[in-house]
């Protein structure tokens, strides 16, 4: 075989194990956890951010999804939007289910829609907990103290400090050698 078919047949395999790999890492619609950034984010960046995202000018019903203390805040309605691990008393699951045209979010007039399948995955968010995974471009600005790693005495400074403590973590829970997964907001 010369070389340059070598190499090709070299490429196709490792393309095919490639895809492969992409396969078996899919998470299966059913089984998978829904993923913040990835699922849940970009719906209610969509369809509700423009009413109840960052600008308080535009802030309907003094209600913010777009961080996790808005979300789960009591509002003056007595309810939440969002109640952790609880359909029923989450006001964001009736409002993207009711009948109710007055009730329904997003609002007809906002020309936006939820499909089901998007109300499915806000509804399995919130029972799964409604974790909410941070994008560090999406969270504001916080100061962390930097952690005290037991190798502390190895950190030149704040962000050794960070990356010990991360390694001491992944250790402890046997995550060490293997390459965090991608995250992707
Ligand atoms: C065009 C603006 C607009 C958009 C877009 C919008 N909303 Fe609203 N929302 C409102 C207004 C106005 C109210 C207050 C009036 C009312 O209660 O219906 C409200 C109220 C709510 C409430 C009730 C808050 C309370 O007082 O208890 C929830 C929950 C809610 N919206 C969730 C959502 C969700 C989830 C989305 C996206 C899927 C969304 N909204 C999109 C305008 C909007």
């Amino acid at each position: 075989m010369d070389l340059g078919i070598r190499l090709l047949a070299a490429s196709a395999l490792a393309a095919a194990l490639a895809t492969a790999t992409a396969a078996a890492g899919e998470p299966s619609p059913t089984k998978a956890k829904v993923d913040f950034a990835r699922d849940v984010r970009p719906i209610l960046s969509d369809a509700c951010f423009a009413c109840h995202g960052f600008d308080e000018k535009e802030r309907k019903a003094g209600l913010r999804l777009d961080t996790h203390e808005g979300a789960i805040a009591k509002l003056k309605s007595g309810d939440a939007a969002v109640v952790p691990g609880n359909l029923e008393e989450s006001g964001l699951v009736f409002r993207v289910e009711t009948d109710d045209e007055e009730m329904l979010m997003p609002p007809k007039k906002s020309g936006k829609t939820l499909t089901p399948a998007q109300v499915d995955v806000l509804k399995r968010w919130i029972a799964e907990g409604a974790p909410w995974s941070g994008h560090w471009a999406f969270e504001p600005v916080k100061k962390a103290e930097p952690p005290k790693p037991a190798e502390a005495a190895r950190a030149r400074g704040p962000v050794d400090s960070f990356l010990l403590a991360r390694g001491a973590e992944a250790l402890a829970d046997g995550r060490a050698g293997r390459p965090a997964p991608p995250r992707h907001a």
